[in-house]
């Protein structure tokens, strides 16, 4: 049998981080995936170049039961310290939108880095290799069966991640082995995910598939409102886009609807209205001229108005219904693309087990969760990534 101080069990953006930080502070380490490509996760992100972080990190930016959970180690592992890291390893990158950092080449080159920093800090990794069981040891440690042998350690952690994209080795074994353990388990739900409609109610708006805009939109009511001003993208099954993925994530139940102003930076209702003294244009011609002109006639359709009717001519009280339609579109999807679409799960072990400063299990001492597969989840923009990193090195220091 061998024995290690630690085993780490995912070897992806928390396990591979966790896995070099404890190494390099002269643990002997033990990395382990059941995958036979490493850190699939990490290659296909930021749409092949990782949005490794973001320059504004701040627990508001995640979802939990326990909203203020994420924050001891958030604080002590910021955004500043990964860009440290990226450019110690050479890599270049770019801020894109609100702050989200991308690599200017490859995603391929954060594994790389990883990669390297587990070799400095005498890592051994055994992929492809799978754990059939973990047993707590009565004097304190563990007892584990892997696929290549009996293993002892001190410590073990989970970084087995999420359950979205099961086709690149995603699965529940972290959330089955928290269960075993007696650890409460906040229901997982595909987060960050599009979200679809009957195709019946969703025939109207078929048509404008691949059309892309700005919007506010907005779910729930008072203290758990959520709103953000990012774009939306027709697709001929519902809506993506990052405004779509990010409020997804704050749905908590199939008919919860959403608000959408699809021209948050207009007052249509009243703009109408003004521009009939003036303009001798048509109604469709006026209202095309202020909106994408497939969403403009798609409106109008929906509003039941003649387009080619002179603006003037028309009834103020159409104009604002009109112009309402716009800015306040309640819509209630039916359901979301699933765990093959999500980018992460809401949800996974519950906050209430774990210590927020180390991440060790308070049910079975030695046994630690990092990464997705606790129930902290962030916002499109690198937040999942920095809590990937910012976990495994609260984890990494109290190994
Ligand atoms: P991660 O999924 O990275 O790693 C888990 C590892 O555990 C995997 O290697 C898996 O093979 C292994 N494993 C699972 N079960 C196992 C078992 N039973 N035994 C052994 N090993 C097992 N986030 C972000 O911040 N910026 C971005 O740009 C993107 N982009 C993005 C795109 C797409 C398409 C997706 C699906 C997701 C993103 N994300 C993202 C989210 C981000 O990838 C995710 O939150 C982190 O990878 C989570 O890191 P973890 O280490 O927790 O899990």
């Amino acid at each position: 049998m061998q024995g290690f101080d630690v085993v780490v069990i995912g070897a992806g953006a928390a396990g591979l981080f966790c896995a070099a930080q404890a190494g390099q502070r002269g643990l002997r380490v033990l990395l382990i995936d059941h995958a036979s490509r490493l850190a699939e996760k990490i290659r296909i992100s930021g749409g092949g170049r990782c949005n490794f972080t973001n320059r504004d990190v701040g627990p508001n930016n995640f979802l939990s039961e326990n909203p203020a959970f994420c924050r001891s180690a958030l604080a002590r592992f910021t955004p500043q310290d990964f860009i440290k890291l990226v450019q110690r390893h050479g890599i270049a990158f770019h801020e894109k939108h609100k702050g989200q950092l991308f690599c200017d080449d490859s995603s391929e080159r954060i594994i790389q880095m990883l990669v390297d920093e587990c070799a400095t800090g005498g890592v051994t990794r055994w992929q492809p290799c799978t754990v059939a069981d973990v047993r707590p040891l009565t004097g304190g440690g563990f007892d584990l069966d892997t696929s290549q042998g009996a293993v002892q350690a001190r410590s073990v952690v989970v970084a087995t991640g999420g359950l979205p994209v099961p086709k690149i080795g995603a699965s529940d074994w972290g959330l089955r082995l928290a269960k075993r353990f007696e650890h409460t388990i906040v229901e997982p739900r595909p987060a960050l995910v599009p979200l679809t409609f009957d195709a019946d109610r969703w025939a109207p708006f078929a048509d404008l598939a691949g059309l892309s805009l700005p919007v506010e939109v907005s779910t729930g009511s008072g203290k758990a409102r959520a709103r953000f001003l990012e774009d939306l993208l027709f697709t001929h099954r519902g809506l993506s886009g990052p405004a779509i993925l990010q409020i997804s994530s704050y749905r908590t139940a199939n008919d919860q609807p959403l608000q959408i102003n699809l021209a948050p930076d207009l007052t249509l209702d009243r703009d109408l209205v003004e521009a009939k003294a003036s303009s001798r244009r048509q109604l469709g011609t006026e209202f095309g001229s202020r909106l994408p002109q497939r969403l403009a006639a798609a409106w109008l359709a929906r509003a039941a108005l003649d387009a080619a009717r002179p603006l003037a001519e028309c009834r103020d009280a159409d104009l604002q219904r009109l112009g309402r339609s716009v800015h306040d579109w309640p819509l209630t999807p039916t359901g979301d693309e699933g765990w093959r679409k999500a980018e992460v799960m809401r949800g996974g072990v519950s906050t209430r087990d774990l210590s927020s400063q180390t991440l060790e299990s308070k049910r079975v001492p030695g046994l630690y969760f990092i990464g997705e597969v606790v129930d902290v989840t962030g916002w499109l923009g690198g937040y999942n990534f920095h809590w990937a990193w910012a976990s495994a090195a609260a984890c990494a220091q109290a190994l």
